[in-house]
């Protein structure tokens, strides 16, 4: 029970591609990771808004996505020896280039015919709409998933993901599972950083750490009304943006730039921390996931913010940070094919347990 799961996040960083052995508790066996061409990520970003002709342009960028995609799916199969036919479906999640769940809809592309025709492999995809459709958020997926993988963890614990947004998931003895979206996570570090000084992130948040908490900005940020919205809730490049950032900073002149990036990196601790103390105090562990686990001084801040918890990155437990995601989109394809209902209303506010997912058969 092979299959394949694709992770491109909202960072835009590249395309993860995990490959999962279903049967022995949704064990990653290898990897590939895509680096995104700075053209397509740029063409991706500018469709995250309005602007002109985006049907073509979004029908243009989802066929080279797909290209990509399919080249690390050849290059991982290869690598590991594996054909095609002996996996059984690649969930590919897309790209998000939309995510309106208030006005009832999410758009991820990834062109999944094209993925099917140039894989030979069974293609799921399209896993948010049905569960925005249902009512509710349409994210995040991933607690189903984390609540199978941490069964045997001690708990109450708290799996956090830190992507280009953060999202968390807490788990408890009751076995009930919630998780919300907590906010931005690394998107508008690397928004400042990309326009202060042309780097895509801030390696192990070294630039942050270089800079100084200025507490009005961060004042002013933590009263965007998102922070305050119990969940179900889910946000995205719609909400927090370079351009809700810059409205703010006019707010506040003549601000360091390192200190702008201290800000925005405590911004996102506080806004993890506020989330597991408003709604699992007694949590005792946070596993941390996605990029923003290799970020340091951000770990740091986590952990004085949350002084009787341990922060640490899932990679300490072997579950590998960086492929979780990916992993998670492998099992919610098999859930599809399985017929298994992987949406949790607790965590999206959907009307009730939906099949998630639109099939493309190879
Ligand atoms: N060594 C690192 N130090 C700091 N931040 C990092 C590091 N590695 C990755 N990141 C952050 O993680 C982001 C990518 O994380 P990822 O989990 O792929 O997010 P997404 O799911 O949104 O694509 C990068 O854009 C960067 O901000
Ligand atoms: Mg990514």
């Amino acid at each position: 029970m092979l299959y394949l799961g694709i992770m491109s996040g909202t960072s835009l960083d590249g395309i993860d591609i995990s490959l999962v052995d279903i049967d022995s508790n949704c064990r990653h066996i290898a990897s590939q990771y895509v680096p995104m061409p700075t053209q397509l990520k740029n063409e991706l970003l500018s469709l995250c808004s309005s602007g002109s002709d985006e049907i073509n342009r979004a029908a243009l960028a989802e066929q080279q996505w797909a290209q990509l995609a399919a080249q690390g799916v050849k290059q991982l199969l290869n690598d590991t020896h594996i054909s095609a036919h002996q996996i059984r479906a690649i969930g590919s999640h897309g790209q998000t280039i939309r995510h309106e769940p208030a006005q009832r809809y999410t758009v991820q592309i990834g062109s999944p015919a094209l993925l099917t025709e140039l894989t030979g492999i069974c293609v799921v995809t399209d896993f948010r709409s049905r569960d925005v459709a249902a009512g509710g958020q349409g994210a995040p997926l991933v607690p189903a998933f984390h609540h199978m993988l941490f069964e045997n963890h001690a708990k109450p614990c708290a799996i956090l993901n830190i992507g280009g947004f953060s999202n968390i998931t807490l788990l408890n003895q009751q076995e009930e599972t919630h998780g919300f979206d907590c906010g931005p996570g690394n998107v508008l570090m690397d928004a400042w950083i990309q326009h202060s000084k042309n780097s895509a992130y801030d390696h192990n948040g070294g630039w942050a750490a270089q800079g100084t908490v200025n507490q009005p900005l961060l004042s002013t940020m933590l009263q965007e009304p998102f922070f305050a919205t119990q969940g179900p809730k889910s946000t995205g490049r719609e909400l927090f943006n370079l351009a809700w950032l810059q409205d703010i900073l006019a707010q506040h002149p003549s601000i360091p730039a390192q200190d702008v990036q201290a800000t925005l990196c405590e911004l996102t601790a506080q806004s993890i921390a506020q989330a597991i103390q408003q709604t699992q105090a007694d949590t005792q562990a946070v596993w941390v996931c996605g990029g923003g686990a290799h970020n340091e001084n951000l770990l740091g801040r986590l952990r004085r913010l949350l002084p009787h918890c341990s922060v640490a990155s899932t990679d300490s437990i072997d579950v590998s940070a960086d492929w979780m995601e990916a992993m998670a989109f492998a099992w919610l394809a098999h859930c599809c094919l399985e017929g298994i209902p992987a949406n949790r209303p607790a965590v999206t506010g959907a009307n009730g347990l939906r099949v998630l997912g639109a099939i493309y058969p190879a």
